[in-house]
């Protein structure tokens, strides 16, 4: 990359969290690829976003497309990773395959783009991993989302580690609840958004610009100073406990049936 602006990449930028970030780097004059498993909803963002905005296809769990991507992008200032997803399930009743799927696009993901990221951001660049409050406050029936979580938050330390002589900076974000598609089923259960509510001091959920603004801070010279370390965005929510999943899906199936 070259020019007078920087370059990033935000990774998972098709929706939510991913796509108000590709919004306020570009805003800030950043030239922007956002990179999506979904390439066709890449393509879309990318259009509706003002400024040197382009898209490609990625899915994190592919060595070769996470390699192939951040290649071309050689000498990127900034690399931004939200893909990321989640299958419930309390452990005793939690499919192998449905731990292994969240496992490997939410931490081997993770793995494989400081892999690549780490080749080729440039000098003194960026790297921000979306972690989540889930890396450090269990909820039950979120095992594997936890577990890979944690790992994020590990991983991102040890990366920090690494990449430190090259003046590479990587620093995780992990929100609480945000509004966007990856929680929508959580308004179905009655009773849990209010939970989460109660158990976040500042009494809402964020919203995903809030979390799009740190990531613009940590990519900036602002956090020049900012390595191997985790910003809790979530408006109090891991002074507090986690919400009761199970409980309350439970109490939902037995409503079902009585009725
Ligand atoms: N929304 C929340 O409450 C919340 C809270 C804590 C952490 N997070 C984390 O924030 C990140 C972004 O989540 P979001 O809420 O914006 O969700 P989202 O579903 O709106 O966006 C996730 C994006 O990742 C992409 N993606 C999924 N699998 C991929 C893969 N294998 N390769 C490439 N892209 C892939 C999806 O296509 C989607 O565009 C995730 O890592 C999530 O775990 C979200």
């Amino acid at each position: 990359m070259s020019g007078d602006s920087r370059g990033a990449m935000v990774i998972g930028g098709a929706s939510g969290i991913g796509l108000a970030s590709a919004r306020v780097l570009a805003a800030e004059g950043y030239r922007v690829i956002i990179a999506d498993i979904n390439e066709g909803a890449a393509r879309s963002a990318a259009e509706g976003i003002d400024g040197e905005v382009s898209a490609i296809g990625m899915d994190v769990t592919d060595e070769a497309s996470v390699e192939g991507g951040l290649s071309a992008a050689h000498g990127v200032h900034t690399v931004v990773n939200c893909a990321g997803m989640s299958i419930p399930g309390v452990i005793t009743e939690l499919a192998l395959a449905d731990w292994r799927t969240t496992l490997d696009v939410c931490l081997t993901g993770m793995f494989l783009v400081l892999k690549h990221a780490g080749r080729h951001v440039a000098d003194g660049g960026s790297i921000v991993c979306i972690a989540s409050l889930n890396g450090r406050q269990a909820g039950a029936g979120m095992a594997s989302y936890c577990a890979a979580k944690a790992g994020v938050l590990m991983l991102v330390q040890v990366a920090a580690l690494e990449l430190a002589d090259r003046g590479v900076r990587v620093n995780a974000i992990s929100p609480g609840l945000v509004d966007t598609p990856l929680v929508a089923g959580i308004s179905l259960v009655p009773g849990l958004t209010e939970e989460y509510l109660e158990n976040t001091p500042l009494g809402r959920s964020g919203r995903p610009e809030e979390i799009a603004d740190a990531v613009a801070f940590l990519a900036s010279d602002r956090a020049a100073w900012m390595t191997g370390a985790a910003i809790d965005l979530n408006g109090g929510a891991h002074l507090r406990r986690y919400p009761d999943i199970p409980a309350r899906v439970k109490s939902m199936a037995e409503n079902a049936d009585r009725a």
